[in-house]
């Protein structure tokens, strides 16, 4: 039978600010098939996402497309443009393609009140509606509570065409591709199995890379005391065959180095030095052609300081309204030290319940460091322009943290519109600055690569300010926070926040 392909071929792209392409001559071919893109923040995934699909064009070679393609979105901010379409169709696909997702028609005309969860539910239900022969995801599980998270993989699961998916969920990316693509700076390697394994044979050829390199450069370090050596040598030699040192008189001298000239024997050493110089040159010709990737400590530092007040966040019993429903806080309090995780299902009303906390933290002015679930682009951009502003020394401190946070500050800097993971790590670096009180993060690992996550897991557990967590993400919870509050949905329409410790969180978990 035909196998349809998606074809890249010789493909190079920059955006106009850029000074070196984000994708340099790329060729590769993809069958039908699950296949992860993997890589840190700004290293071009969106990018070639939207590459095969043809929403931007490059700069040479060209990409074939074998058919219809659909890119569903990274960012929340806006409903896809096939919303109305879908849920104006009454033949069964689309009803097939909600229901699979738990999505409901009516959060359409609602996009703004939703949640971000309920969001990434409904643009995946229309690109699963839309059923296209190449269907591009980008981070299709940001947001998303366990269950959903399932829901969308099995129905990942069912496509039978050309799937590119980028998200850094290695456990999941693993189970739903056959093959992937690792980008690391401008190289792209392409790989028959999936990222975790890809990332393993990496580790090993780069290993087997560095060991080459390390004898390679002690080898060319003998070479190089060998060829002093020599070069003194054939200085002596030079010296020794000079008639410039000899008397007048002494003839026996001269017809010495006369009869050495003569046989070649004083231009030994010279030989020897040249034959050594040639192989040095060759020596450190090979060594600049291994390329090897350097291990880098990827490691910040909160330098956050524990408030003086008698508690950093205190409410009593507490009833928020949430258009039907209602939320119920009861009596909290949270210590100036205490680090807390905020748990529940894909709309139970975190963000609800931070924005209020947000009202009520009590700290010494300009020592709160949040960064909210998501940013869209319009705010993205506008954090980017006050950081484009800061003096040298400030947007120095920045780019470092960017940089230990293992994302390129030298192609940020050239950007006009940072990544999402970008503005995160910008958002943090700017948090970081304030040395805060209380830092607070609606879903903190969302758009943020691995290395990152690592990074920020052990500078959380470590800094001495209040911490407060939304997240899905329950080992990264489990290992920085002290206690949980948890939003279960309780009788009529109400959802009740209870407080558990660290000792029954993961039991509330399970449950
Ligand atoms: N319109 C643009 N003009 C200039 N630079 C851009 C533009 N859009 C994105 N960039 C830059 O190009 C690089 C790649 O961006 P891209 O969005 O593809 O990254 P990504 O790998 O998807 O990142 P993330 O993991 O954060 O989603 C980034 O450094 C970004 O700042
Ligand atoms: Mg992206």
């Amino acid at each position: 039978m035909f196998q349809k392909f998606l074809n890249f071929n010789k493909v190079t792209f920059s955006y106009d600010s850029m000074s070196a392409p984000l994708i340099a001559e790329l060729s590769h071919s993809f069958p039908p098939g699950w296949y992860a893109i993997a890589g840190a923040n700004g290293t071009g995934k969106t990018t070639f996402l939207k590459l095969a699909s043809a929403i931007i064009m490059p700069d040479s070679g060209t990409v074939t497309i074998p058919g219809s393609v659909y890119y569903c979105e990274q960012r929340t901010d806006t409903p896809p443009e096939i919303s109305r379409k879908m849920i104006d169709d009454n033949n069964g696909s689309a009803e097939n393609a909600m229901r699979k997702l738990g999505v409901q028609r009516g959060w359409f005309d609602n996009w703004q009140v939703l949640s971000h969860g309920e969001r990434k539910k409904f643009q995946l239900a229309c690109a699963l509606w839309m059923n296209p022969d190449v269907l591009c995801v980008d981070e299709p599980f940001n947001h998303l509570d366990a269950a959903a998270k399932q829901a969308v993989v099995s129905a990942l699961k069912g496509y039978a065409g050309i799937g590119l998916l980028v998200s850094h969920d290695r456990e999941t990316s693993d189970e739903l591709c056959r093959g992937c693509l690792i980008i690391d700076g401008n190289r792209i390697t392409a790989h028959n199995r999936g990222i975790s394994d890809a990332l393993v044979t990496l580790d090993i050829i780069n290993a087997s890379k560095k060991k080459e390199f390390m004898e390679k450069q002690r080898g060319l370090r003998r070479l190089s005391d060998e060829l002093t050596n020599r070069k003194n040598k054939a200085m002596q030699a030079d010296s020794k065959r000079s008639k410039k040192h000899l008397d007048r008189h002494d003839s026996d001298g001269r017809a010495k180095i006369d009869l050495a000239r003569l046989t070649g024997k004083d231009a030994v050493a010279g030989r020897l030095q040249k034959q050594m110089e040639k192989r040095v040159l060759r020596v450190s010709d090979e060594l600049g052609r291994i390329e090897y990737i350097k291990e880098k400590r990827h490691v910040i530092f909160l330098p956050g300081s524990k408030s003086r007040r008698n508690y950093i966040f205190k409410t009593e019993r507490h009833v928020i309204g949430m258009g039907n429903k209602t939320l119920v806080i009861p009596r909290l309090i949270l210590d100036t030290h205490e680090k807390v995780s905020v748990t529940g299902g894909n709309g139970a009303g975190k963000s609800t319940f931070i924005n209020f906390m947000m009202q009520g933290i009590n700290t010494e002015e300009g020592h709160i460091c949040y960064i909210p679930q998501e940013i869209t682009k319009v705010q993205s951009d506008k954090i980017w322009k006050q950081i484009r502003a800061m003096n040298g020394a400030d947007l120095g401190r920045v780019l470092v943290i960017i940089s230990n946070l293992g994302s390129d500050p030298k192609q940020l800097l050239q950007s006009v519109s940072p990544s999402p993971g970008e503005t995160r790590k910008l958002m943090l670096a700017m948090g970081i600055m304030k040395t805060p009180h209380i830092i607070v993060m609606d879903e903190p690992t969302n758009h943020m690569d691995i290395i990152s996550i690592q990074c920020l897991e052990t500078a959380l557990k470590e800094c001495p300010c209040a911490v407060v967590l939304v997240s899905h993400d329950i080992k990264f919870l489990n290992a920085i926070t002290d206690k949980n509050w948890h939003i279960e949905c309780g009788g009529n329409e109400s959802l009740m926040l209870t407080e558990t410790r660290r000792t029954g969180f993961n039991d509330v978990m399970k449950g």
